[in-house]
C-alpha cells in the first residue's frame, strides 16, 4: 500500500486527493461501492497465485476488501507522515481491540491512561483479564515518569491524548520515547485531534487508532475505526486483523472516504466554533474550569500548544455550583444541541459526564457537575444563544 513517507502535499490536498487511484477510480471522482463476497478468478492457477500472495490491494475474497476499502484505508495511511499501512475495523472500539491483541499475548501487563474512554477500560478489564493479560492505569499527566511503572510484564501502553471526556493533554513523545527505550508498544487513542491535528506516528507512536465514527465519517452515520502504523508493526496488525475476521462494508468504505474529502473544512469549522464558545463559556459566573487544550485551564495546555496542530469540537466545562438535577436541566434546556453519546459529526451535543465513577489511578476532586459540548458546525452565534437560554433555566434550578 501507499508509504506516506512520500508525501509532500499539504493537508487540504491530501484529503483530497489521497487513496484516489486511477485504478480504482476509472472515470469518475470517487471509487464506486464495490459489493463483493466472492471474487473470479480466470483460473484454478490465478486463485493459487492470489492464496500464497496475500498482496494488499489484490482481490481475493470479500474479506480483504475491494477497491472501495482499499481505497479509504490508503488515504489514512497518506494522510499519516511515516505510515507503512492503515486497516479498517467495524467500530472505534473493534479498532482499539484488535490493536492491542495484534501485539499482547497471555502473561503480559498493559498499562492505560485514566483517562480513556470508559469501553477502553472495559474491554481492559473485562476482556483483556480474561486472557490473562493485567491492565493497570496511569496518571494522563505522568509524562517520562511512566518509565517507573514498567515491569517485565508490561508490553503495551494505551494512550488518549486528549482524554475524550476530561480532556488531559498526555506529554506522547516523552511516553512514547520511554515506551520505546524499553520495547513497549504505544497505541494512541488519536480519535479527537486525527492526524490532521496530531500526526501521531511522527511524535513517535507506533499505532495510531481513530474512531472514525466520529470525524472522518463526520455525519453521524456510520460507525468505523481504522489503525495506522510504520512498518515494523504493519505486517502484526493486518495478520491479526485478518485473523480476527475485521472487515468494513463497502458502503461504509465509501461514505467514511466521502466524510474524509471535507475533513480539512469541517475541522477547522468545528475548531473556530469550538473556541468561540469555549471562551465564551469561560466568561459565564456560572461556568468554572473549561476543560478545552487550548485553554489554559485544561491540563497539559503547555503540551497541546507545543505539540498540536489544532483542536477539535470536542470540550468540557464545570458547572460550578451544579449537581445531577441542575445539570440535568442545563442539558435538557437546549434546543440545538442533541443528547447523545459520539460526536464528530456536523451537529452540536451535549453530554453528563461523571469521571470520579470510573477513575483508578488518579482521584477526579472537582466540584459541581460536568458538561461535555461537541460543538457542530451551527453558527456559533445560534448555539451561544442556546446556551444561554440554558443558563437561564439551570439558575432557577439551583
Ligand atoms: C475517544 C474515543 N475512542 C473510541 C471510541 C469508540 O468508537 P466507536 O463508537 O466507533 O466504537 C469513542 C466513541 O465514543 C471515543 O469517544
Amino acid at each position: 500500500m501507499t508509504d506516506s513517507s512520500q508525501n509532500s502535499k499539504k493537508p487540504a490536498t491530501q484529503a483530497v486527493t489521497s487513496g484516489r487511484r486511477k485504478e480504482w477510480t476509472e472515470a469518475v471522482v470517487n471509487p464506486p461501492v464495490w459489493r463483493a463476497s466472492t471474487h473470479l478468478y480466470d483460473s484454478v492457477a490465478d486463485l493459487r497465485a492470489g492464496l500464497s500472495s496475500n498482496a494488499d490491494g489484490q482481490f481475493f475474497y470479500g474479506r480483504r476488501g475491494s477497491p472501495t476499502q482499499w481505497s479509504l484505508a490508503d488515504a489514512l495511511t497518506e494522510m499519516e507522515p511515516g505510515a507503512a499501512g492503515t486497516m479498517l475495523y467495524p467500530s472505534g472500539v473493534a479498532a482499539i481491540a484488535c490493536a492491542m491483541l495484534a501485539v499482547v499475548k497471555p502473561g503480559d501487563e498493559v498499562l492505560l491512561t485514566d483517562s480513556s474512554y470508559d469501553p477502553s477500560r472495559s474491554y481492559a478489564d473485562a476482556f483483556l483479564k480474561r486472557m490473562g493479560i493485567t491492565a493497570r492505569y496511569y496518571d494522563p499527566l505522568i509524562g517520562a515518569e511512566i518509565g517507573s511503572l514498567f515491569t517485565d510484564k508490561t508490553k503495551a501502553i494505551l494512550l488518549e491524548s486528549p482524554g475524550s471526556l476530561t480532556f488531559e493533554v498526555q506529554d506522547v513523545p516523552a511516553i512514547c520515547s520511554a515506551a520505546k527505550e524499553a520495547g513497549i508498544t504505544s497505541l494512541l487513542d488519536n480519535t479527537w485531534a486525527t492526524s490532521r491535528f496530531f500526526p501521531a506516528l511522527s511524535k513517535g507512536v507506533d499505532i495510531s487508532i481513530v474512531a472514525a465514527t466520529k470525524y472522518i465519517v463526520g455525519h453521524s452515520d456510520v460507525m468505523m475505526g481504522a489503525a495506522t502504523t510504520h512498518d515494523k508493526y504493519w505486517t502484526r496488525l493486518r495478520r491479526t486483523a485478518q485473523r480476527l475476521g475485521q472487515v468494513v462494508s463497502p458502503d461504509d468504505a465509501y461514505l467514511a472516504a466521502r466524510g474524509l474529502r471535507t475533513l480539512e473544512v469541517r475541522l477547522k469549522q468545528h475548531e473556530q466554533s469550538a473556541l468561540t464558545i469555549a471562551h465564551w463559556l469561560k466568561e459565564r459566573d456560572e461556568v468554572g474550569l473549561v476543560l478545552h487544550p487550548a485553554l489554559p485551564d485544561c491540563p497539559g495546555h503547555e503540551i497541546w500548544k507545543r505539540d498540536f496542530d489544532g483542536a477539535s469540537g470536542l470540550f468540557s466545562f464545570q458547572l460550578i455550583d451544579g449537581d445531577e438535577k441542575s445539570r440535568a436541566v442545563f442539558i435538557d434546556s437546549l434546543a440545538l444541541f442533541g443528547i447523545g453519546y459520539s460526536w464528530g459529526g456536523f451537529e452540536s451535543l451535549a453530554l453528563p459526564v461523571d469521571p470520579g465513577k470510573y477513575r483508578t489511578a488518579t482521584e477526579w476532586t472537582m466540584k459541581g457537575a460536568l458538561v461535555r459540548l461537541h460543538v457542530g458546525l451551527e453558527d456559533p452565534d445560534d448555539l451561544i444563544a442556546d446556551l444561554a437560554k440554558a443558563f437561564e433555566h439551570y439558575n432557577n434550578a439551583l
